[in-house]
């Protein structure tokens, strides 16, 4: 149904296989989506404004690449503003632009949980290192009370930033209420959510928060654009002034110097400076493909949650002895779960083994020490039954 669009990397897939193997099964794709054949396109058009443009390829580039990614991204999510959605290679840039406008000479106390992706932790275990920092992680499991716990700590203690995931990204478990939680989060407090695993997966609407939150989210997982774009939406009147800052932030500093450090008013405030544009093209292809063709978030998670149920029941029938109810991660499969499954397999050896073993019958998905991650994306075939998983 949607393999069409995937032609180019299905078949240079196939063609990598052994031969005689079976084509692979993707299921990493929660690690690194495979990308729409018309990025090809994308990537030629970049080189061709290079080659044509040479220097002046900066002006289609801010002035209507960037934009119309933008306005796609703030659809997708409803933004109620475009231009506050700033762009930088990755998300951990960003972040810690944001960090870096706090003043790092007083306390700053950072509210999160113990199952944020490694580039937010490793920062932060950093960043503890200073005497006035203090961070406060709140245990992700159980579940159940995850939401009552984050929120009651959020009000109790005196945070200038929290911090969470959207959907965790070693169980693929959406963070309870989290939007609900942002909304009624203390002025105090500035909030991120990262929202990498839920970006073009589960259907985000951000209307009601847009004015609370920083989201943050990158193309190189679901929306299939490759590394190299990642955003991050700031809320309406920020003010704040990263001290990590580059040219890009106040363009128009450059042609009336003054003798301040000067923010736009826009997404500018949160830019770094010069970046390779190429994702740029690619994403933009890919969002107006989608709305062309009118793939929505929610069909596209309509369709997982298809292949999802197809997964649940061909390991209900199975009977292996790590893939199985006991050993995946879940909360809530109906309602609260991402684009992928984690199976604790007890111990990293078992895990590695696993991965290997399916590897061997073609399936591609990745570990993180005794997890197991499998994905699932709409460019698997709609009569896959995830058999060669099992046996
Ligand atoms: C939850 C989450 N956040 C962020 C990232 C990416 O971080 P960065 O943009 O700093 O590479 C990932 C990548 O896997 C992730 O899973």
């Amino acid at each position: 149904m949607y393999q069409k669009y995937y032609r180019q990397f299905l078949q240079g897939a196939a063609e990598s296989a052994a031969s005689g193997a079976k084509a692979p099964l993707h299921m990493a794709c929660h690690s690194h989506h495979y990308w729409p054949d018309i990025t090809l396109e994308a990537v030629q058009q970049y080189w061709q404004d290079s080659a044509r443009l040479a220097d002046s390829k900066w002006g289609p580039i801010f002035e209507q690449k960037i934009p119309a990614w933008q306005a796609a991204v703030a659809r997708v999510l409803n933004l109620p503003a475009p231009d506050r959605i700033a762009l930088a290679p990755n998300t951990h840039e960003l972040v810690f632009r944001l960090i870096s406008a706090f003043d790092l000479s007083r306390p700053l106390r950072i509210l999160t949980t113990d199952g944020e992706f490694y580039s937010f932790t490793r920062q932060l275990q950093r960043l503890e290192e200073e005497a006035n920092v203090e961070v406060t992680r709140i245990h992700k499991e159980p579940y159940d009370t995850l939401a009552e716990r984050f929120e009651q700590e959020l009000h109790h203690g005196h945070y200038e930033l929290a911090y969470a995931s959207q959907v965790f990204f070693d169980s693929g478990i959406a963070f309870p209420d989290l939007a609900g939680i942002a909304g009624r989060k203390p002025e105090r407090t500035e909030f991120v959510i990262d929202g990498y695993h839920g970006y073009f997966a589960r259907p985000t609407d951000l209307g009601e928060i847009a004015d609370k939150v920083f989201y943050t989210a990158g193309s190189y997982k679901y929306q299939g654009a490759g590394e190299g774009l990642c955003f991050m939406s700031i809320p309406a009147g920020c003010t704040l002034r990263p001290l990590y800052t580059g040219w890009f932030a106040d363009m128009a500093e450059l042609e009336n110097r003054a003798d301040q450090v000067g923010f736009a008013d826009n997404w500018l405030r949160f830019a770094g400076s010069t970046m390779d544009y190429s994702t740029l093209y690619k994403a933009v292809a890919i969002l107006e493909l989608f709305e062309r063709e009118g793939i929505t978030v929610e069909k596209i998670h309509e369709y997982v949650r298809g292949r999802q149920q197809q997964f649940l029941a061909t390991m209900d029938s199975a009977g292996h002895p790590l893939l199985n109810r006991q050993n995946l991660i879940y909360h809530d499969l109906e309602r609260g779960h991402g684009h992928f499954f984690t199976f604790d397999c007890t111990t990293a050896q078992r895990a590695r083994q696993l991965q290997e073993e399916l590897l061997t019958r073609g399936v591609l998905c990745d570990r993180r020490q005794q997890l197991l991650r499998l994905g699932f994306a709409i460019y698997q075939d709609e009569n896959e039954t995830f058999q060669r998983v099992f046996s």
